[in-house]
């Protein structure tokens, strides 16, 4: 068959295909033919993914599978086997032609297929039952031909009447999912916003919760009277640094467009300067090559001639010298905005201050501010414990303490190892989300600054250096070959003596 098409079908019968095998080398394969063989299950067919057209009718097979992966594929039959369920097909959304005529299907559920307009379904003996054209047309409302046959709307309607009790179900229950699955879009998205305005997880207790998520133990000495209610306080910390950072992001993000447009805006007037100088100098050094020639004919002038030469290999170079100059002006203008790009890691200058960016600043206060909680927190659950272990001791405990929390008042030191443990683990876990958010937001800067100076700046500046290069050698090689080819042609006259 053509490059793209296989026909894998036997003419005799001692050629018949029973296994699927092989065919993995024909990765581009888009048809393919495999109908009329004795072939019992869909195999191997995996790698086949640009597969659009598929035939494996008057076959021996049972189980729809193996299809998974060709999402391309447009036209399937599978006519003339002994299938009964049709399954595994889900991902077969582009799914226009299905021919499960002369099968052994029952139940028939085809919705999913927002594509599919003709179908081929008889012989089976699902078919058999009297209403079976309006059970399916009412299932698959787009169909456009049923067995041949067009779908008329006549037809249409009165499925539609008859099976919208069945429908409407479905139809409920298929809104839902596509709600829930908009419901969890959307929810992906705002946590995706979260990400880049580094506060994912901190509108809300995830944070308190995750001090606590191991540590069953200590979770249960808060139950002790009189231990503070913490995580009022440390959600509102949060809370303050998750707005916060919402806002700097809306700020980073007015911050690195017109950064953008600053470094355009440097590159545009320094290249109009470029091309208005070398414009100028060309306007004023028009004829010079031509004037230099004419003197050159003339030995009286000849000296002349020599000394206008170098004055103009002196512009040259001045030119040279200029452009130089712009362009170097040019690379510190950037660098002088390159220091503009906000948020960065905190830098220790030469007297040994640090300099640290507003965003970090915020981030180790209000980190400052949960442990700060945590300490508080700690002393006050060790003091209550240690008191309730006291009182234990000598029988005074109320009645009402959980058997759980009085398990864990049986002597000093292990209540206070316990708690002290405890306040480590949350520590630590401050310490890592502090770490975690940092990190998160100096990465991102390094990324804005590394793409502008790596792939912008570096490669910028090499190239104007070399065009200004390139120019001034060609103005110095013009002036040269011109003033070499005259003086080859002509002889000088010299003045008689
Ligand atoms: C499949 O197509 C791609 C892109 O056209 C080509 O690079 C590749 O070699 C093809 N594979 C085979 C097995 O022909
Ligand atoms: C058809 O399906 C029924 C069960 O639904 C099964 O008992 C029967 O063997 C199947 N026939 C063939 C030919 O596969
Ligand atoms: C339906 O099956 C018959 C019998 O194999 C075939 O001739 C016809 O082309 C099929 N139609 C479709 C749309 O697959
Ligand atoms: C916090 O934001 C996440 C997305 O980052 C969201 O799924 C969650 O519902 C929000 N929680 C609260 C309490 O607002
Ligand atoms: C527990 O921590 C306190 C301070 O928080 C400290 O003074 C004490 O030595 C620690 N005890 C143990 C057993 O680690």
């Amino acid at each position: 068959g053509k490059e793209n098409e296989g026909q894998v079908q036997s003419a005799s019968p001692q050629w018949l295909i029973g296994i699927i095998d092989n065919l993995w080398q024909f990765e581009n394969l888009t048809k393919l033919q495999l109908d009329n063989n004795i072939i019992e299950k869909i195999e191997a067919l995996e790698s086949l993914v640009h597969l659009v057209w598929l035939d494996l009718s008057f076959n021996n097979i049972e189980v729809i599978e193996g299809l998974d992966t060709l999402v391309k594929l447009q036209d399937l039959s599978l006519y003339n086997n002994r299938i009964s369920k049709i399954e595994h097909m889900d991902t077969l959304q582009e799914l226009q032609i299905f021919s499960i005529g002369k099968n052994n299907l029952t139940v028939v559920y085809l919705r999913r297929f927002k594509k599919l307009r003709t179908l081929n379904l008889t012989g089976n003996p699902f078919c058999e039952e009297e209403q079976y054209v309006l059970f399916v047309v009412a299932h698959i409302p787009d169909l456009v031909y049923l067995d041949f046959k067009r779908v008329s709307d006549t037809t249409r309607e009165l499925a539609v009447s008859k099976y919208h009790y069945l429908i409407d179900p479905l139809e409920h229950e298929e809104a839902q999912a596509l709600a829930q699955l908009e419901e969890k879009l959307a929810k992906q998205k705002e946590l995706e916003y979260h990400k880049v305005a580094f506060v994912e997880y901190l509108n809300g207790s995830f944070l308190f919760d995750s001090l606590y998520a191991e540590d069953t133990e200590a979770a249960k000495l808060a139950y002790l009277p009189g231990v503070d209610d913490l995580l009022k306080d440390f959600v509102s910390v949060c809370e303050n640094l998750f707005n916060y950072g919402l806002k700097e992001y809306e700020k980073r993000e007015a911050e690195v467009s017109e950064f953008y447009e600053g470094l355009h805006e440097v590159l545009t007037a320094n290249q109009q300067e470029g091309s208005k100088i070398i414009l100028d100098f060309e306007n004023q050094n028009k004829e010079v090559i031509f004037f230099i020639l004419l003197l050159i004919h003339h030995a009286t002038t000849y000296n002349i001639a020599e000394s206008k030469r170098a004055e103009y290999n002196e512009d040259i170079l001045q030119l040279s010298e200029t452009l130089m100059t712009l362009e170097i002006q040019t690379a510190d203008q950037l660098e002088v905005r390159f220091k503009h790009i906000p948020v960065k890691p905190p830098i220790q200058d030469a007297r040994g201050s640090f300099f640290c960016c507003s965003f970090s600043l915020t981030v180790f206060y209000t980190m400052a501010q949960c442990r700060d909680l945590e300490n508080r927190h700690h002393e006050k659950l060790l003091e209550i414990s240690i008191n309730t272990l006291e009182k234990s001791v000598k029988n005074e405990l109320d009645e009402d303490l959980p058997d759980d929390v009085r398990e864990l008042l049986v002597d000093k030191t292990t209540l206070v190892n316990m708690v002290n443990a405890s306040h480590s683990v949350h520590l630590l876990k401050i310490d890592m989300r502090e770490c975690d958010i940092l990190t998160n937001a100096y990465r991102w800067q390094a990324s804005v600054t590394g793409k502008v100076r790596g792939l912008h700046e570096i490669d910028r500046n090499r190239n104007r250096v070399k065009e200004i290069f390139q120019y001034i050698d060609n103005l110095q090689e013009q002036l040269d070959n011109s003033l070499q080819e005259q003086l080859d042609s002509i002889v000088l006259v010299e003045p008689p003596e």
